[in-house]
């Protein structure tokens, strides 16, 4: 399938925050890509839980460099970086990805949050990065799918405080003020649609209290004119090598490299912001 993403496509990401591109991995891709989250041992050596505000916690890996494994060939594939660059306009590389494995029975909740209230302390001096979620599982209102306030991108950077020592969140009676004004719509998508959504959209995500597992691999990007101005962590620019779209079949179940080349991280970075009164 051609995957160049149409200019009514890049005006609805400008307008409303996200865009969903369906079936952009086929069935057998999914596979692979879901495979190798469950069995790469560098993934299940770096899951971490996240509490929620909720009294639950989410199960993550999060790694910084898209290597030869198949889910970095993902990260780096020509459908992936051409959309990436399509709505950031300009070249990318590849920021961070992430596993979130919320699993059946109480996976947890994600607060309402800017990518970009976290990124900005990675010193993203630009909100031009945005995220690639991949769905592994069907995700839908049951088992906890992504949930956005549409345009609210247009507001810019907010205030974010604490909501557990692992999540901060935005100021809450900011976001009641936009829930008042913009829609609430839930991402529900299956196994190889994708959710590409700007670094500033507000999102969140409930417990998954069904019976049903929703994992989703996240894949970030930055443009590469926003370098990140500090280099306190590994996020900072390396060239992004782009494959052909052929490239997972290609490598199959192809896992992590011994050496850490991915650059998984032991925890995550969340910023010293204010508590929430
Ligand atoms: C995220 O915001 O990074 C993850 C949200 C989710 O997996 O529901
Ligand atoms: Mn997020």
């Amino acid at each position: 399938m051609s995957t160049a993403l149409t200019p009514e496509q890049v005006a609805a990401f400008e307008r409303d925050g996200y865009i969903v591109l369906r079936g952009l991995f086929d069935a057998e891709e999914v596979d692979l890509l879901r495979r190798a989250m469950e069995e790469d041992p560098s993934v299940r050596d770096h899951m971490l839980v996240r509490a929620d505000g909720e009294g639950g916690g989410t199960r993550i890996a999060l790694w910084n460099r898209a290597g030869d494994s198949v889910y970095g060939l993902a990260a780096r594939s020509d459908r992936m970086v051409d959309a990436a660059e399509a709505l950031l306009g300009g070249p990318v590389y590849h920021f961070q990805s992430k596993l979130t494995a919320k699993d059946a029975g109480g996976g947890g909740a994600w607060e309402w949050h800017q990518d970009y209230g976290y990124w900005y302390y990675n010193g993203c001096l630009y909100p031009r990065l945005l995220s690639c979620m991949i769905a592994l599982d069907r995700t839908d209102r049951g088992n906890g799918c992504l949930q956005f306030l549409k345009g609210s991108h247009h507001l810019g950077r907010v205030e974010h405080v604490q909501i557990t020592p692992e999540q901060n969140g935005i100021d809450p009676a900011r976001v009641a003020a936009a829930e008042q004004r913009l829609e609430r719509v839930y991402a529900e998508l299956d196994p190889g649609d994708v959710v590409i959504f700007h670094c500033n959209l507000f999102h969140r995500s409930d417990q998954n209290r069904s019976d049903r597992r929703r994992w989703t691999l996240i894949v970030c990007y930055n443009r590469v004119d926003n370098d990140t101005i500090t280099k306190d962590d590994d996020r900072y620019y390396v060239p992004l090598e782009r494959v052909p779209d052929g490239a997972l079949k290609a490598a199959g179940l192809k896992f992590a490299d011994a050496g850490n080349a991915e650059h998984f991280t032991s925890k995550p970075y969340v910023p010293k912001v204010g508590a929430a009164e």
